[in-house]
């Protein structure tokens, strides 16, 4: 799978900042957005639940370029455990970086400290399906659909980059596609660039 076509326009973003903190690409899959930004030389943190994800994100890195590159590295954690009330169990909890990005994936409880872990100056990059989503197809699930303007009320206390809520065709947005029949293949997402003050 490809990786988000929004990462273009966050990368000329990245380059600018000053941060040496890696980007974490949170609840990251098989890799294909942070494998984007290794490939551009930028120094990625692999998150998943799923240690086979994480495996496989390594062997993408090994077959093409014959080693691991020492700017990736890879954390199996479980993003909603139950032990939150406590400080100090929070995942995100005392770590810093340059961004976080999220897509496909909503764990509420975790917004907070994703604000709070990415460096004064970074980014948040979010791309998730919204409540309108259900006509085209899974997720659901309301507490993995987000609010109508959620995001950019979560996000108003920063700078707001690029904020878009609506319903797109994959095939067409990606310009890469390798669908066979380029079906027509509609979403419904929010998507956010934002960055905290300095
Ligand atoms: C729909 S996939 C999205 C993957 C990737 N971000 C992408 O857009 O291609 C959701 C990912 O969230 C991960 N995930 C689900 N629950 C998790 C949890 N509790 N902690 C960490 N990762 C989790 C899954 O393993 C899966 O890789």
């Amino acid at each position: 799978m490809n990786h988000s076509p929004l990462l273009e326009k966050f990368i000329a973003l990245l380059d600018e900042t000053e941060s040496l903190d890696p980007v974490l690409d949170l609840a990251c899959g098989s890799g294909r957005n942070g494998l984007y930004l290794v490939n551009q030389k930028f120094p990625v943190v692999f998150a998943d639940i799923n240690e086979s994800a994480l495996e496989q994100v390594k062997s993408t890195l090994t077959s093409k370029h014959g080693e691991l590159k020492s700017s990736a590295s890879f954390w199996q954690v479980d993003f909603e455990q139950d032990s939150f009330l406590q400080e100090k169990a929070k995942p995100l909890a005392g770590k810093s970086f340059a961004a976080i990005m999220v897509f496909r994936y909503l764990h509420r409880p975790l917004f907070e400290q994703i604000k709070q872990s990415v460096t004064a100056g970074g980014y948040v990059v979010y791309e998730t399906f919204t409540v309108e989503h259900p006509q085209f197809g899974r997720p659901k699930n309301p507490n993995f659909l987000l609010k109508q303007g959620e995001l950019a009320e979560l996000f108003s206390d920063w700078e707001i980059i690029h904020n878009f809520e609506g319903i797109i065709d994959v095939n067409k947005a990606d310009a890469n596609s390798t669908d066979a029949n380029n079906e027509s293949r509609k979403q419904a997402i929010a998507q956010i660039i934002a960055r905290k003050p300095k």
